[in-house]
């Protein structure tokens, strides 16, 4: 059979709320017109995030209930630690309740002062996390994986030449670690090869620095892997994933995405010295090391999801679904960036709007004009996440790339969501000439895409 079908039955259901256009002006205003104020039920079709928002298993919610509460020792606790290590071989795991609690860790130990942490792109919160000590994030990602149209296998590269250049004039004094995101979220959830991971592990310790993954998405990109990369298309994804951990030191986990589970994370290393620090800094801020910072039952669902999450068949689903919504935006002629990622459409606001330009935030007039028209609900990844302002000296520092991500939950939707998003996104295309710019009314100092307010120009 050629069509490819969700491949699970629905067996609860949540309603959605339909409410009008002038309804939703009114909610838009409301919240300063930034979508993360907006309460979810005034959302019809929410795709803010891919993160913590995945429908869980009947066989999660069945293992919740096995979930052993116990402060110390939780069997629950043993039955992740045993798949993290059976998946990673990372000898050390390090609980918390999400992705950032563990970077934070990380970086409390190895950042600080005139330290610098080069990744293939840094997400906002691993930056924000390194910043916060003192350290400095690069970035090094390809040039080419800058240009959204163009099509190419593994944009989520790290540039191992700037990479060298970097270790070559710092050393490991400044370089505590190597971080490498798979797939890239920050660059429009491109995979990365087996080849660059290899490459940039062996870079990485030719120098005596250790290496890390972000491993958020480890099963999507080991999926891209067995899809694009010459000489793994027959072998599992399973195995796939644990020879890109085979190169690692160590890694930063968010559950809420590749481990299908609302809310929970790691921090894996092999080191002990640095497990030991992290263990200190764990019983602090976020719990004891047999739970850090989840429940008995968060821990018990977290191990069934990696085990789920690396099914042929949902990542056939998976990817698939979102290649379905690209190729039905790019028929349309809407601009996107190319080739699709594993969780995410990125609209390219840029080429989408090129009447507004980056200081008036293409990007979140579009996240906004696409809530109006449908109740969709996205989120800018441009000048607003990661450009810089100073309304005093009138200085403006624009991102990179003026994007807006639609990332699909995991398991949530089905097609007929998707061909709705498809017709909303078409509706907006269509009258985009009359879509205007906007500014900043308010901003937080740090992480101000969560909070800031805007005004419509
Ligand atoms: C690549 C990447 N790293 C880290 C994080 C942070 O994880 P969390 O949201 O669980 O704190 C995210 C979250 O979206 C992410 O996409």
């Amino acid at each position: 059979m050629k069509t490819i079908i969700e491949p699970f039955k629905i067996k609860s259901v949540e309603p959605l709320r339909f409410i009008s256009r002038k309804e939703r002006e009114v909610i838009l205003k409301k919240a300063g017109y930034n979508l993360f104020g907006i309460r979810a039920e005034d959302v019809l079709i929410d795709l803010l995030t891919d993160s913590g928002t995945t429908a869980m298993s009947a066989r999660q919610w069945g293992g919740m209930i096995e979930g052993d509460e116990a402060y110390a020792g939780s069997r629950s606790f043993y039955q992740l630690e045993k798949k993290v290590n059976d998946l990673t071989g990372f000898r050390h795991i390090i609980p918390t309740h999400q992705g950032r609690a563990a970077e934070k860790i990380l970086f409390n130990i190895l950042g600080g002062e005139g330290k610098i942490i080069p990744n293939n792109t840094h997400f906002d919160t691993t930056r924000a996390n390194i910043e916060l000590t003192g350290a400095e994030a690069v970035d090094l990602i390809l040039p080419e994986a800058m240009v959204p149209s163009l099509k190419a296998n593994f944009k989520g590269n790290m540039d191992l030449e700037a990479l060298e250049a970097l270790l070559e004039k710092f050393g490991p004094k400044r370089i505590p670690l190597v971080m490498l995101t798979v797939t890239n979220n920050s660059n429009a959830g491109q995979p990365v090869s087996m080849e660059n991971i290899r490459q940039t592990a062996e870079l990485a310790k030719s120098y005596a620095i250790p290496f890390f993954l972000d491993a958020c998405r480890f099963a999507e990109n080991a999926y891209f892997i067995k899809l694009r990369e010459p000489g793994y298309e027959n072998k599992a994804v399973e195995q796939i994933a644990r020879e890109m951990f085979s190169y690692a030191d160590g890694c930063t986990m968010s559950g809420k995405k590749d481990g299908l589970v609302n809310m929970g994370g790691f921090l894996a290393v092999n080191d002990g010295e640095l497990a030991q620090k992290a263990h200190s800094i764990l019983v602090v801020t976020e719990g004891f090391p047999t739970y850090g910072g989840m429940a008995g039952h968060d821990l018990q669902a977290f191990a069934i999801g990696l085990d789920e999450v690396l099914e042929e068949d949902y990542l056939k689903y998976r990817i698939r679904s979102i290649a379905y919504l690209g190729e039905h935006l790019t028929e349309l002629g809407v601009p996107i960036f190319q080739p699709p990622g594993g969780h995410a459409i990125y609209i390219d606001a840029a080429s989408f709007l090129p009447h507004i330009p980056a200081h008036e935030y293409p990007g979140q007039a579009l996240a906004c004009e696409l809530y109006l028209n449908g109740g969709i609900r996205s989120c800018e990844i441009g000048s607003v996440m990661f450009g810089k302002s100073d309304p005093q000296s009138g200085i403006f520092e624009p991102a990179t790339l003026e994007m807006v991500r639609l990332a699909i939950p995991r398991r949530v939707y089905t097609k007929s969501h998707i061909d709705y998003v498809i017709e909303c996104v078409e509706g907006v295309f269509k009258t985009r000439e009359k879509i205007r710019g906007m500014r900043i009314a308010y901003e937080p100092p740090v992480l101000r895409h969560f909070t800031a307010t805007f005004e419509s120009l």
